[in-house]
């Protein structure tokens, strides 16, 4: 019945994830006992197989605690400079908890509000020193009738701070015990690292548990970040592993670059105990060089993205399954680095494919850009709230540095391969992370795989049986026949 991958995949066509479909196996064992622990990279572990893009709407600080504290990771971007990315890496690094509102701090009393940013429960005003001297809530600030004045007129005084080393109950005790409805969270240095809620708190309460979430050799959250592979990338890789970082991503939409395997080989000399993912790769011959250079993962997907057009534009690339499977199902055993799907993925059925076609984890990002974690404000665009979310082959995100990613050369013109739009608010990622997740084991055990090893067992085996989905299929699918259906009150 149905074809094994080998077959199916050898036939000169490009599938993405929704050209196929996997058949039905052999249930004997419950859903929650579906073990999604993993590999990002050889030496880097996770327990759920999430990776947040290195893309400027997607991973900063808070999604790169979100997603460490879920036992994911993100990837911090590096189209900021790197004294900045530094910092969000530092950040990241100095928290435990994953619902503290990045640090939106005013120095100086004097310091006028005119906008907040609507997902900030509050701004912390300090003095030169950066010791807090205020706390400015939002419903105070909204209720000011003339918003030209400054913070000293209406603040309140700085509550005490709580310690960034706090975990969530030590953080919900010290709110409790001190009666505090919101406060400033400090570093070790004192340094003010975001602000924290009674309000989060409760409502973190009411989320699916945390799973373990994934931690660096350090002990602290796992943290990684992106590196181009310019000459001053030297000088980021070295920043960054002073801030702690703990695995890096060489950002390359074609990753088989003398520029790359240069860049590879010199931070696997300069840190060999840092692990470096290479990318993005989509056929053998390039997986091959970047593996031979050193890399330890590698990031597989050209154009899949959703705000890709480097298939439309540059005629290069491939569909997202055919590749997924090329790089995982006939690589050399012996060749034994984790897999990245990146891109493409837009449902928990994807992610499944993904992984049992040889992926180790998925790297997303317009599935969790829009979410509470991501960097942006939300905005009301025809009724709907939406954050931005754009490519960083897009002209307006090369405009600021990440044309290296493609090559582009600062003096000569610039080619997008990219587009910026905006994606419906999804909420917290601590939230539909781990109903995604639920739904990826549930699909894990129709399979008749317990775990991630016996996923890639099944493919390595034949045992794994697929179709081609014609379109008629595709659309019987999904959700079809159906009318919107207003409930009327009766
Ligand atoms: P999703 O589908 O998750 O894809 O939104 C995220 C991945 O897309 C890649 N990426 C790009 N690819 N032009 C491209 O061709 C771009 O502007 C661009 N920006 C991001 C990247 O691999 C990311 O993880």
């Amino acid at each position: 019945d149905g074809f094994p991958a080998s077959r199916l995949f050898s036939q000169g066509v490009s599938y993405t994830y929704d050209d196929v479909i996997m058949l039905p196996h052999y249930i004997d064992f419950p859903a929650d006992a579906v073990d999604l622990s993993t590999r990002l990279s050889r030496r880097v572990s996770l327990s759920i197989p999430c990776v947040a893009s290195p893309m400027d709407t997607v991973s900063e600080s808070s999604m790169a605690v979100a997603m460490a504290s879920l036992g994911g990771v993100a990837i911090i971007h590096c189209n900021s400079s790197p004294a900045l990315q530094a910092s969000l890496v530092r950040s990241a690094k100095s928290r435990r908890t994953p619902f503290v509102h990045g640090p939106s701090v005013l120095s100086g009393s004097d310091a006028i509000i005119r906008t907040f940013d609507d997902i900030l429960p509050a701004v912390v005003v300090t003095d030169p020193e950066k010791v807090p001297i205020g706390v400015v809530a939002r419903s105070d600030w909204e209720r000011l009738e003339n918003k030209d004045v400054p913070v000293s007129a209406y603040m309140r005084s700085a509550p005490p701070p709580v310690p960034a080393k706090y975990d969530f109950e030590e953080i919900a005790a010290f709110l409790a015990e001190e009666k505090l409805d919101l406060a400033p969270l400090v570093d070790e240095d004192g340094e003010v690292v975001g602000v924290i809620t009674m309000e989060d708190i409760e409502r973190i309460r009411g989320f699916p548990k945390l799973g373990k979430p994934s931690l660096g050799r350090d002990g602290r959250l796992l943290v990684g970040a992106s590196i181009g592979t310019r000459e001053n990338d030297k000088e980021r890789l070295e920043q960054l592993v002073k801030a702690g970082v703990d695995v890096v991503v060489v950002d390359s939409s074609q990753g088989n670059s003398v520029y790359q395997i240069e860049m590879i080989k010199h931070a696997k000399k300069s840190f060999p105990e840092l692990d470096v993912i290479g990318g993005n790769v989509v056929t053998i011959a390039q997986a091959q060089n970047l593996i031979q250079a050193g890399a330890d993962g590698l990031r597989v997907g050209m154009g899949s993205g959703s705000i890709c057009t480097t298939q439309e534009v540059c005629a290069v690339g491939r569909g997202q399954a055919t590749a997924v499977l090329q790089r995982s199902h006939r690589m050399p055993k012996d060749h034994d680095v984790p897999v990245i799907a990146d891109g493409g993925i837009s449902n928990s059925g994807h992610i499944v494919k993904a992984l049992v076609l040889g992926a180790s984890t998925v790297m997303m990002g317009s599935f969790l850009a829009g979410s509470h974690e991501a960097p942006g404000v939300y905005e009301n665009q025809g009724g709907r709230r939406v954050k931005k979310y754009r490519g960083m082959g897009s002209l307006e995100a090369m405009t600021k540095g990440s044309d290296a990613r493609y090559l582009g050369d600062k003096l000569k013109l610039k080619i997008a391969q990219g587009v910026v739009g905006a994606v419906a608010d999804k909420g917290s990622v601590l939230k539909f992370i781990p109903y995604s997740m639920q739904a990826v084991k549930q699909g894990f055990q129709d399979l008749g795989a317990s775990s991630m090893q016996s996923a890639h067992e099944l493919l390595r085996s034949n045992v794994l049986r697929l179709e081609v989905r014609t379109g008629a299929a595709q659309v019987e699918g999904g959700i079809h026949g159906l009318v919107s259906y207003e409930k009327k009150p009766f």
